[in-house]
């Protein structure tokens, strides 16, 4: 179902616009500020039922499977339940054991990849908890999971998912403040994240207006064969989602790695040829990113920050400046920039935008 350019070059352009309003819609009547928690009415679980969680697992492909792991994080560091996530092309065939006491979320903008409907299919025979995070109402993930919080993005047409993503990790950071509300996440922690939550449309209204400074960056890097994307705990699903972005649509190289992993063995590829995108959010981790940043650069190989902190005069080549929010969320908001690093590289190589080769929206086959 197509709709509507609205004066922009391509829906992907359109669709990266869009995710202020996108996100509002997330958000809208499911924050809670007298209780300081979230309300997800379609996850029909009773504040009983949700204390007998252990632990929680999120299922999808691509782009969900990456927005999963900013989940499982969430999750783990407001309800201090464990949890992870993993690809339900993976989880779909290894005969998982399926645990009665772990929420498996399954992740997905379209409702139908076939490999996330499968790894449903196989927990609902087994007896599994099962929910959806799903963009399309009605769509087949959605009913096989019969309960869930729905994304609210809005049809997405662009391959390059870009709304549907950040619709994901916002309604997860719901989840994980609900699931920390009926444990031990603080009235005053709630507080903090329901306030960063309402103000987060805004934050992202803010990385639009530094646009032209990632393209810039992006006109500069053009020329890049490969590329790497590294951040660490937080930072790390935000590089893989940045290089899978990259990947989609500029068909240019890109990988993603950890930054404490990078010295085990790929800072052996780091020359002037291979930038970094360092994903440097000012947290507690701090010191060990611009760690990070110096040893990329020792080697010579530049480097793009994408950052919220200040950061040691001319370590950076570039900046990619983000807004502020509490640190558990800045993996929503340092996902944007990156959106716009591909979008506008991929502009500058003269790529097909909303039509990458070998790739389909929705992958309902094998
Ligand atoms: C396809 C798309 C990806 C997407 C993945 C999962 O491979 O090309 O962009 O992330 O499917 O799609 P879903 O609709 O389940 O979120």
């Amino acid at each position: 179902a197509d709709y509507g350019l609205d004066g922009f070059a391509d829906y992907m352009r359109k669709e990266i616009g869009d995710q202020p309003e996108a996100m509002r819609r997330a958000l809208l009547g499911r924050l809670d500020s007298r209780f300081s928690t979230a309300h997800l009415g379609g996850l029909r679980l009773d504040p009983r039922e949700l204390r007998s969680i252990r632990r929680v697992k999120f299922l999808g492909c691509g782009s969900a499977y990456y927005a999963g792991q900013i989940g499982a994080n969430l999750v783990e560091e407001l309800a201090r339940l464990p949890a992870d996530a993993e690809p339900a092309s993976e989880f779909r065939y290894r005969d998982p054991v399926v645990d009665p006491e772990t929420l498996y979320v399954a992740v997905s903008q379209s409702g139908e990849t076939a490999d996330t409907l499968a790894a449903v299919q196989e927990l609902t025979r087994k007896g599994g908890r099962v929910i959806g995070a799903v963009n399309v109402v009605g769509s087949a993930i959605a009913r096989e999971c019969g309960s869930g919080v729905f994304l609210h993005a809005g049809p997405e047409v662009s391959v390059a998912s870009t709304k549907a993503v950040t619709n994901m990790s916002t309604c997860f950071a719901m989840l994980a403040l609900l699931l920390g509300r009926v444990r031990d996440l603080s009235v005053a922690d709630g507080r903090r994240i329901v306030a960063a939550l309402d103000a987060l449309p805004r934050r992202v209204e803010e990385v639009f207006e530094t646009e032209e400074v990632v393209a810039d960056a992006a006109r500069r890097f053009a020329g890049a064969r490969h590329m790497f994307f590294v951040g660490r705990v937080r930072g790390w699903p935000v590089a893989r989602e940045g290089a899978q972005k990259l990947k989609e649509i500029s068909y240019v190289h890109a990988e993603a790695y950890q930054a404490g992993e990078l010295k085990h063995g790929p800072i052996a590829l780091i020359d002037s040829g291979m930038p970094s995108v360092v994903i440097v959010p000012d947290d507690e981790l701090l010191v060990k990113n611009i760690g990070t940043m110096e040893q990329i650069k020792a080697r010579g190989g530049p480097v793009i920050a994408v950052t919220n902190a200040t950061l040691p005069e001319g370590l950076a080549d570039a900046e990619l400046r983000v807004p502020r929010t509490e640190p558990e969320l800045d993996p929503i908001l340092f996902g944007i920039p990156l959106q716009l690093l591909a979008y506008h590289l991929a502009t500058e190589l003269g790529r097909d935008i909303d039509k990458p080769r070998n790739l389909a929206k929705s992958v309902t086959v094998e």
